[in-house]
This record gives structure tokens, C-alpha cells and sequence, in this order.
């Protein structure tokens, strides 16, 4: 049975929380006084506590922040979950920041409460060797260590109801590593709502998200259910989360928060059970700093953070994803047996995609479909790496940050990578001649 400290000066608070956590099949201890909670927690070894940051003597919860910090100082791994109320979230903020793992405002829903407890135990308990097979993970190709971390971390996280920010470069996967998070979710019979928060304006954000009753606006013909009715009892996936505007995030995190929202035109309250995953490829934390992001939503979307490195941090991966690549597009388009030697398989393997797993997916899809012969060679790849994305300034380094010589070296470097040494080609599409091009190759101490 676990075990749970409750840590509230508040007697009738406590009583009931016990109860509720109680009858939820936990074994849970109360303490009334904050002073005597390392000894507790010592003498109890509780798996979780759940602390109330507003004790009564002191409303400003500097003595609630003391407590969080000496417990945490003392037992660093004990998850502590945070009760604060609505008007500081300021609080529930610098607890976070303290290590705290979850924060619940007040009043609280039992729901939010017991949900936010299972979670948090999950994932302190959950071991999933990164071996076992776990069908929902097959469609996620790679074998580096990096893959492998994160399908263990999918395998891990996925059962629960945490929330997850999946981050990382365009095209490294994040809407995939969504999916498989939900298809290993007991969530998996329900659905799996994919919101583009990106592309919805604050004026349509509600509407869209929560739905409307008609009449609700001019143009509201009929009723319309939202994304958050739609994703009742499944996921909801909130992609390119870092482009929402500010009105909209406040009208997120609350619906976030209280796990209730209200149709427009509509004054009832509705309930929604849904696991919320996000994505964006902005710096979040970033944004947080500058303050065009809200700090309290960005730690409410981030109980778990799932970072996708880009491609050429793993670049052992890329042999393994244009075979599975070519298996597809033998799947449907129907026999054309085509194959790719070692030496493109190499070639491709030391290119550069700043698309990531999107732009080999294409460079493989277009060679494939224009390849006439049965064996796809550098040369069926060359003409869709070389486009004229490569002709940006975007990747110029900035000023002072080289020589003119050094740039003139990696390009040339660049050159010899992308034409496999071939020194007719790497001449003409650098814009001198051959022997030009010796004498630069002998003066780098490239020859
Ligand atoms: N590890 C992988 N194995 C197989 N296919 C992958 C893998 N990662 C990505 N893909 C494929 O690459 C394409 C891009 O992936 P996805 O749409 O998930 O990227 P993204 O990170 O959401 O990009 P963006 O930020 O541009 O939306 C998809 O077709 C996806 O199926
Ligand atoms: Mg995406």
C-alpha cells in the first residue's frame, strides 16, 4: 500500500483529504504542524506528501516554501505535490521551482486530486525494461541510444496520465512520438485529438477548443462540439503550443487546471477527463524568460518533458529509417524492387537535413519514384539535397564568428561530402576549376 504524508494546518482539510485518499486505497498519515515534518517523513517513509503551501499563521507562504525546501533538501527523490490557492500562483511557481512535482490550486476537484496522486506514483514506480515489445513503439524507427531512451521513456510515461511537452527541430518526430504515447495509454480506445494551436486566432480559440451553442456569435448556425468534447476520456494533442497567443493561454491552463469549461453561449459548466500532450519546436523556456509565454501554463503542460534531437545527432539512425522509407513505398506503390548500395546508404548517411526525418523521407521518396534503374545510387539522391534551400544566408554564421578562410575550408569540406570526392563536380558546383580547386584542397591539408 502506498504512502502518503498530508502536510496542512488546516484540521478539516486534512480529515477530509484522508478520507478521500483513503477510500482511494492509500495509506495516508496527517501532520498539522510543518515543524515536525523531516521527522515524520523520516519515521513514516511516505511515497508521496502533499503539502499545503498556505498555512494559516502565514498567508504568504514563505513558511510553506521553507518547509517544500528543507524536505527537499533532506529527502531530494520524495515527489511533493502542492496545494496553493487560485490567487497565488506565484507560489505554486517557485515551488516547481524548488522541485516540487505537481502543484493543485485551490478548491480542488477530489478528481484532480487523485488523478494528480496516481500520476505522480505511477511514474515514481513504472519500470519498463526499454527491451520489452511494445507494439505502439514499432512505428518509431532508430536504434541509437537516443531512440532507444525515448521509446523507454514513451513505454514509461505513456500508461499514465501525466502531461508531456514533446520538443525538438521540425520533422524530428514529435507528432509520432504523440501517437505512440496515446496508442500505449489505456486511453487507446478513445480518441486522439490533434489541435493545431498555431493556426487558431484568439478570437476563434474558444469556439474551436470548447465549441459554441448556436446563436453563440453571428454565424453560429447550429451547435458545435469543441476539441476538448471531441478528446472526452481519450488524449488531446496540443501541437505547435509556443504559437498560442496570450488570451488564449489563460483560457487554456484554466480549463487545464479545473478540468471544466464552459461552451460559448452556454453557462453550464462541463466536465472533461483528457490527457493532454503538447508539442512545440519553439524554446518554451525561453519564451517563459522573455514573458510572452505563461510560466504557471508552461509548468502545467511539463510534467514530462520528451526532447527529439535532431537527425544529425543520430545519424546511426538514418541507414535503418530510408529502409523503412523504401518498405513503405514498396507497400504502396506495388513491386519495383528497387535497392540502395552501401556506398549511397554511406552518403546519405553523412548529409546534412536540417528537415530532419521529414526531408530524408522526401529525398528517399523522390529518388525512389523517379529511379528508372533497379539500384538507387548517390546520383539518384544528389538532385534532391542540393535544392535551393541551400542557397538561403540563413546559415551563414554570424560576423566575427569566422574567417573568410575557415568558411572557405567548410564549405569545400562540404562540397567533397556531398559529391563523395568527386572532383570535377565538387569544382563546378563551387565555381572554379579543377586546379583551382587542388591548390585550395592542398593549402587546407585536405589533399
Ligand atoms: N523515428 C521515426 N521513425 C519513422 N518515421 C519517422 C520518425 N520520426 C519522424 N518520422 C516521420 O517523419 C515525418 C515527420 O514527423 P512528424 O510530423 O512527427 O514531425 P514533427 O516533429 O511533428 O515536425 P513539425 O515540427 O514540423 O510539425 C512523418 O512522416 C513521420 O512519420
Ligand atoms: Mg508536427
Amino acid at each position: 500500500m502506498k504512502k502518503i504524508l498530508l502536510i496542512d494546518d488546516d484540521r478539516t482539510v486534512c480529515q477530509s483529504l484522508k478520507l478521500l485518499l483513503g477510500k482511494a486505497g492509500y495509506e495516508v498519515h496527517c501532520i498539522f504542524n510543518p515543524l515536525n515534518a523531516l521527522e515524520t517523513v523520516a519515521a513514516f517513509g511516505p511515497d508521496l506528501v502533499l503539502l499545503d503551501m498556505n498555512f494559516t499563521v502565514d498567508t504568504s507562504g514563505k513558511q510553506g516554501l521553507e518547509m517544500l525546501q528543507k524536505l527537499m533538501g533532506r529527502f531530494p527523490k520524495l515527489p511533493v505535490i502542492l496545494i496553493t490557492g487560485w490567487g497565488t500562483m506565484e507560489l505554486a511557481i517557485t515551488g516547481m521551482k524548488a522541485g516540487a512535482r505537481d502543484f493543485i490550486a485551490k478548491p480542488w476537484d477530489n478528481d484532480n486530486i487523485l488523478s494528480s496522486v496516481k500520476t505522480i506514483l505511477q511514474l515514481e514506480t513504472t519500470e519498463v525494461a526499454p527491451t520489452s515489445k511494445t507494439p505502439a513503439l514499432d512505428a518509431i524507427i532508430g536504434n541509437s541510444d537516443e531512440i532507444q531512451r525515448i521509446k523507454a521513456m514513451i513505454a514509461q510515461v505513456g500508461p499514465t496520465d501525466a502531461t508531456v511537452l514533446i520538443t525538438g527541430e521540425s520533422g524530428t518526430g514529435k507528432e509520432l512520438v504523440a501517437e505512440a504515447i496515446h496508442d500505449c495509454s489505456q486511453r487507446n480506445e478513445e480518441n486522439f485529438v490533434k489541435v493545431n494551436l498555431g493556426g487558431i486566432s484568439s478570437t476563434l480559440f474558444e469556439s474551436e477548443l470548447f465549441g459554441h451553442k448556436k446563436g453563440a456569435f453571428t454565424g453560429a448556425f447550429s451547435d458545435r462540439e469543441g476539441r476538448f468534447q471531441l478528446a472526452n476520456r481519450g488524449t488531446i494533442f496540443l501541437d505547435e503550443i509556443g504559437d498560442l497567443e496570450m488570451p488564449s493561454q489563460v483560457k487554456l491552463l484554466r480549463v487545464l487546471q479545473e478540468k471544466t469549461f464552459e461552451s460559448l453561449g452556454s453557462s453550464k459548466a462541463q466536465k472533461v477527463n483528457v490527457r493532454v500532450i503538447s508539442a512545440t519546436h519553439k524554446p518554451l523556456e525561453e519564451n517563459v524568460a522573455q514573458g510572452s509565454f505563461r510560466e504557471d501554463l508552461f509548468y502545467r503542460i511539463n510534467l514530462i518533458n520528451i526532447h527529439l534531437p535532431p537527425l544529425h545527432q543520430r545519424p546511426s539512425d538514418i541507414p535503418l529509417l530510408v529502409k523503412h522509407f523504401m518498405d513503405l513505398l514498396q507497400e504502396s506503390y506495388g513491386q519495383k524492387d528497387i535497392f540502395i548500395g552501401k556506398e549511397a546508404m554511406d552518403w546519405l548517411s553523412k548529409q546534412h537535413y536540417p528537415g530532419n526525418i521529414r526531408q530524408l523521407k522526401n529525398v528517399v521518396e523522390r529518388a525512389w519514384l523517379l529511379e528508372q534503374s533497379k539500384e538507387l545510387t548517390i546520383k539518384s539522391f544528389q538532385p534532391h539535397l542540393a535544392g535551393p534551400s541551400t542557397r538561403s544566408t540563413s546559415g551563414i554564421p554570424k560576423v566575427g564568428a569566422m574567417t573568410l578562410e575557415e568558411m572557405e575550408k567548410a564549405m569545400i569540406t562540404k562540397a567533397m561530402n556531398f559529391h563523395n570526392g568527386n572532383i570535377s563536380q565538387v569544382a563546378r558546383s563551387l565555381g572554379i576549376t579543377r586546379s583551382a580547386l587542388y591548390r585550395r584542397l592542398e593549402k587546407f591539408g585536405m589533399s
